[in-house]
C-alpha cells in the first residue's frame, strides 16, 4: 500500500509539472507528455492494487473505451473540440455517479462513517449535475438548442431544486436509504439541466470549463469513497484548474462568473433591440483585392496577423504560415497577435498556429502586442471580429464594453479578411470595418490567403 501511495505521489508530481508546462505554447507538448506519464503511473499503481478482484472487466472496459476514444479523437474536427470536451466532462460525471451508486448497492449491511457517506453523497450529487449539465452544453454547441431557454422564474426554480437536493443530501447522510439516494440523484440530474439550459450558447465555453471543474470535484469525492489517493489528487487538480480557467475566460470576455451562470444570455433583449442593422455599414466600407494588398505588404516593414475564429473555420493555418514565411523572406517583420478568447476555446489560435509550425516566439500575447500596433504598417485581421472591435474600448453602451481587445485599429493600415459583413460571436457590428484606415478583403480565409501568397510571389 505504501508503494502504491508513493506511486500516486510521483504521478501527482508529474501532473503538476504537466499543468505548469501547459501554461506556455512552447512547453505545452512537454507538459502534455508529462501529464500522460503521470496518468500511466497512476493507472498502473491502481491496477497492481491487491484490492482489484477481477481484471476481466477492467481489460474489457479499457479495450472498448480506448477503441471508441481513438476513433473519436481521429474523427473530430478542430472546430468540434469544445463539444468533445463537453461530452468527456459528462462521462466523468457519469462515472462518479455510477461509482457512488454501486458502492451504496454493494455494501448494504456495512456500517459507514459519516465522512464516507458525505463523500458518496457529493460524488452522486456533483456527478449527476455534471452529467446532465454537460449533455445540455454539448447539445447547445452542436446547435440543437443554441439560444438561452427562458424558463419563467428560472433562478427561483434553480434555487428550490438546489435547496431540495441539499436537504436530500443531508437526509441521506443522516439516515441513509436507497429511496433518498434515488430522489437525490433525480433532483441532481434535473438541477444539471436547469443550470445550463438557461445559459446562452455564447457563454457555453465558460460553462464547459466550469463543468470540467465539477467533474474533477466529483472525481475527488469518488476518491474518498474508494479510499483512492490517486483519484483524490487527480480530481482536486482538475477541479482547481477548471475553476481558474473559468475565471480567466470570464475576465477576457469582461463577464463575471455570476452573470454567466445566472444572467441568461450574453446580450440582453434590450441591448439586442438597440444593435444597429445593415445600415451601420451602408456606404462606409472600402473593399480591396489580393493584388492591392500584396503591394501594401511588399512595401511594409512590419506586419501583424490577428487571427480569430474564421481561421479555424477555414482551416487556413498552413497557408497563413506560408504567407508569413513568404513575407519574412522579403525582409518583412511578421508577428501574430493572440487574444486570449479568440476562436471558441482557450488557446484555440495557439493550437492552430502550432499545427502549422509557426515559431512560438512569433505568437505575441495581447498585452505585449498592443503597444506595437502603432508602429505596425499593415495588420491583417484574419477571420477575427469581436476581439478587434473598438466598441469594446470606446462605446460604453456596447454589450462587449470592457472586454480587452487587440488594438489593431491603431495600425497604419488594417486589412480585414472575412466572407461578409456578418457579425461575430457577440452578434454586434464592428466599428473597425468602417474606420478610415481599414479595408475589407472579402472571401474564405484560405482561398483569399492562397491568392495573396500568389500575388506576393508575382510581384
Ligand atoms: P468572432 O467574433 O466569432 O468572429 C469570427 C469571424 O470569422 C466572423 O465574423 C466570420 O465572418 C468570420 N469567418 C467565419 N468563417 C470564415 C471563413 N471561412 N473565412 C473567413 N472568415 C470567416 O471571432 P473572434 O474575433 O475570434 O472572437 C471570439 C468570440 O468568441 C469572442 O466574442 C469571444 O468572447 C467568444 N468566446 C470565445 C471563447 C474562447 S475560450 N475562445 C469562449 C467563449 C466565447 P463571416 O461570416 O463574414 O466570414
Amino acid at each position: 500500500m505504501t508503494l502504491i501511495n508513493l506511486a500516486y505521489l510521483v504521478a501527482a508530481i508529474f501532473f503538476i509539472l504537466g499543468l505548469k508546462g501547459l501554461s506556455s505554447p512552447r512547453s505545452a507538448p512537454r507538459g502534455n507528455m508529462l501529464g500522460a506519464v503521470g496518468m500511466l503511473i497512476a493507472i498502473i499503481a491502481t491496477l497492481v492494487n491487491k484490492e482489484v478482484l477481477s481484471f476481466g472487466w477492467i481489460i474489457a472496459g479499457m479495450v472498448v473505451g480506448s477503441a471508441i476514444g481513438a476513433y473519436i479523437a481521429r474523427k473530430v474536427q478542430m472546430t468540434q473540440m469544445p463539444e468533445m470536451v463537453a461530452l468527456l466532462n459528462g462521462f466523468g460525471g457519469a462515472a462518479s455517479l455510477l461509482v457512488a451508486l454501486s458502492q451504496f448497492i454493494l455494501t448494504p449491511n456495512v456500517y459507514h462513517t459519516t465522512s464516507w457517506l458525505v463523500a458518496l453523497t457529493l460524488s452522486a450529487l456533483i456527478g449527476a449535475v455534471t452529467l446532465t449539465g454537460s449533455l445540455v452544453a454539448w447539445a447547445k454547441l452542436q446547435g440543437y438548442a443554441e439560444k438561452a431557454l427562458k424558463i419563467p422564474n428560472q433562478n427561483l426554480l434553480r434555487m428550490v431544486l438546489g435547496l431540495g437536493a441539499l436537504v436530500l443530501a443531508v437526509l441521506f447522510v443522516w439516515q441513509g436509504g436507497g429511496l433518498i439516494l434515488f430522489l437525490l440523484m433525480v433532483a441532481s440530474l434535473a438541477l444539471g439541466i436547469l443550470l445550463v439550459v438557461a445559459i446562452g450558447g455564447a457563454d457555453m465555453p465558460v460553462v464547459i470549463a466550469l463543468l470540467n471543474s465539477y467533474s474533477g470535484l466529483a472525481a475527488a469525492a469518488t476518491g474518498f469513497v474508494l479510499m483512492n489517493n490517486g483519484l483524490i489528487i487527480c480530481g482536486s487538480l482538475v477541479g482547481a484548474s477548471g475553476i481558474i480557467l473559468s475565471k480567466i475566460m470570464c475576465k477576457a470576455m469582461n463577464r463575471s462568473l455570476g452573470s454567466v451562470l445566472f444572467g441568461g444570455a450574453m446580450v440582453s433583449d434590450e441591448q439586442m433591440a438597440s444593435i444597429p442593422g445593415k445600415e451601420f455599414y451602408e456606404g462606409k466600407v472600402k473593399s480591396c483585392g489580393a493584388e492591392e494588398v500584396a503591394m501594401m505588404l511588399e512595401n511594409a516593414q512590419k506586419v501583424v496577423i490577428a487571427p480569430g475564429y474564421g481561421l479555424a473555420v477555414a482551416q487556413a493555418q498552413h497557408v497563413t504560415q506560408e504567407l508569413a514565411n513568404t513575407l519574412a523572406k522579403r525582409g518583412v517583420d511578421v508577428k501574430f497577435a493572440i487574444h486570449p478568447v479568440a476562436g471558441r476555446m482557450p488557446g484555440h489560435m495557439n493550437v492552430l498556429l502550432a499545427e502549422a509550425e509557426v515559431p512560438y516566439d512569433k505568437l505575441i500575447e495581447m498585452d505585449n502586442i498592443n503597444p506595437e500596433f502603432s508602429q505596425t504598417d499593415v495588420t491583417i485581421v484574419l477571420g477575427a471580429n469581436d476581439v478587434t472591435n473598438p466598441a469594446a474600448r470606446d462605446d460604453s453602451a456596447s454589450p462587449i464594453y470592457g472586454m480587452p481587445i487587440l488594438e489593431v485599429d491603431k495600425s497604419r493600415t488594417v486589412i480585414v479578411i472575412k466572407r461578409s459583413l456578418s457579425p461575430g460571436f457577440a452578434g454586434i457590428p464592428n466599428q473597425l470595418f468602417i474606420n478610415d484606415n481599414s479595408m475589407m478583403l472579402f472571401g474564405d480565409a484560405k482561398a483569399v490567403l492562397q491568392d495573396l501568397v500568389r500575388a506576393v510571389n508575382e510581384l
